[in-house]
């Protein structure tokens, strides 16, 4: 098991609630994880955007931070290291991923045309739609078959895009947009062999191709692991050579730029960065800082540097993998193979006597956090099926799922353990799970502020 290359120096606590507090501080947030205090969680598992620990590096640098309003000292250290690991001409921050993803669409998609990825993320998926264009998925076929071993589930499907292409939409398609990783399939790689396809057929067709590199460090080394060839190449090399094959990239720095907050375009296009550059200024802040301050400028220089160290890299994926074994062996099943940022819970699996109508993700989240105090997102029916007027499923979700996203350089092995035991407990008893149903929910955005109850007390 490789050791994290890094040592604790600053602590914060973590609240244990007991079972009857816990029971009282789900049913106070209408059965909605969304709604709960952070100081009633244990160990939260929600997201890993944003959720990261800061080194000392990154906190000394800040303390260096340059806060004037423009060509402040932080935004041309924080640009340098970009250009040095992206290798695009020009670079644009942004707040975090989204705005960036409103602002590139808004620049280059026409309403009415198709942008298509491997699986857009949910709110890469509203700015497509905002921008008035369309959002096609084409995941390869393997993503679909949650126990498949494929090493590079996170693929495009590259048969699909060749023949949209070629097709009578073809003319349509304004954009390719490759997710590295396909974080709305599993946390799964694409391989460099993939991307290096699909980047051939949009030449061929003249159509812009870019990546959605939130995950960008962990896509790469899970290519040196998996795809032949790679090896012996470093992280940062095999993350440039992706860069090097697309046209621009968005990114949402909160992942793999172990920050808190950030985001950035990367373009090559001088017209395409013009209209970007004008509308950043508009809505996000002058182009030298685009909404960050130069404290957060700083610990992202940093940050990138760090993120694509070989040690921290392999520990990470260790530490997620050895999460997935201690799951699988207590009997609950996860999307294969495991990915880095993310485990997925086959909860439609775990919970048969639930159906798509009760919620079985949700239903599984809601009981680690009762005994367990765990928080974690649901990934099924009650985020992705449709409902009529009185809430009542009309179209479930494909699966099931749970995800357990593991934030950077946070919980040690005991937290992690402390995940698995509760999860085999479960599992040991899985009728004990109760289902749920509908209470109230918001014209839009459902999984925010949607309020349920249990179907059994
Ligand atoms: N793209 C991907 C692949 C993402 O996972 C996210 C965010 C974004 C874009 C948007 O970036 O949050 O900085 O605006 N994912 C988070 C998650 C929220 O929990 O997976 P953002």
């Amino acid at each position: 098991m490789p050791l994290p290359p890094y040592r604790i120096k600053v602590v914060e606590p973590i609240p244990f609630l007991g079972p009857e507090e816990r029971a009282a501080a789900l049913h106070a947030a209408g059965y909605n994880p969304f709604n709960l205090r952070a100081d009633q969680i244990t160990v939260d598992l929600l997201s890993d955007s944003g959720t990261g620990a800061t080194s000392a590096a990154q906190e000394a640098a800040a303390a260096l931070g340059d806060e004037s309003y423009a060509g402040a000292r932080s935004w041309f250290r924080f640009r340098d290291e970009l250009a040095e690991l992206t290798g695009y001409p020009h670079l644009l921050p942004v707040h975090q991923g989204r705005a960036g993803e409103r602002i590139l669409f808004g620049a280059l998609l026409r309403p009415g045309q198709i942008c298509v990825s491997n699986t857009h993320f949910d709110t890469t998926h509203a700015n497509v739609e905002l921008a008035g264009a369309e959002p096609r998925d084409l995941p390869c076929p393997e993503a679909l078959d949650l126990d498949s071993p494929d090493p590079f589930k996170g693929n495009i499907d590259l048969t699909a895009l060749a023949e949209l292409l070629s097709g009578p939409e073809g003319g349509r398609v304004g954009l390719v947009l490759m997710t590295i990783t396909n974080n709305g399939l599993g946390a799964q790689p694409v391989s460099m062999a993939n991307l290096e396809a699909a980047h051939a057929l949009c030449r061929e067709h003249g159509v812009p191709f870019f990546l959605d590199a939130a995950r960008f460090a962990e896509n790469a080394w899970l290519v040196r692991e998996r795809e032949p060839g790679y090896h012996d190449w470093t992280p940062r090399a095999i993350a440039r050579q992706a860069f090097d094959l697309a046209d621009g990239c968005v990114i949402s720095l909160k992942k793999d730029g172990l920050s808190n907050i950030g985001g950035c375009l990367g373009l090559r296009d001088d017209d395409l960065y013009a209209r970007c550059e004008a509308n950043l200024i508009a809505t996000e802040g002058f182009s030298t800082y685009g909404g960050l301050s130069g404290r957060d400028l700083e610990r992202l220089a940093v940050g990138l540097r760090e993120v694509v160290e070989p040690a921290y890299l392999a520990a990470r994926a260790a530490a997620t993998a050895r999460l997935a074994q201690l799951i699988n062996d207590a009997g609950v099943d996860t999307v294969q193979p495991a990915g880095i940022h993310a485990l997925y819970l086959n909860a439609g699996r775990l919970l048969p006597h639930l159906t798509p109508a009760e919620f079985p993700g949700h239903s599984l989240g809601c009981r680690l956090f009762l005994d367990g105090g765990i928080r974690c997102a649901e990934l099924g029916s009650l985020y992705l099926g449709t409902m009529d007027e009185r809430h009542r499923l009309v179209t479930p979700a494909p699966f099931e799922l749970v995800r357990l996203a593991i934030p950077r350089r946070v919980y040690g092995q005991e937290h992690l353990d402390h995940v698995a035991e509760t999860l085999a407990a479960i599992a040991k008893d899985p009728e004990r799970v109760s289902g749920y149903r509908i209470v109230s929910t918001p014209p839009m955005l459902r999984h925010f502020k949607v309020r349920l109850e249990p179907i059994r007390p």
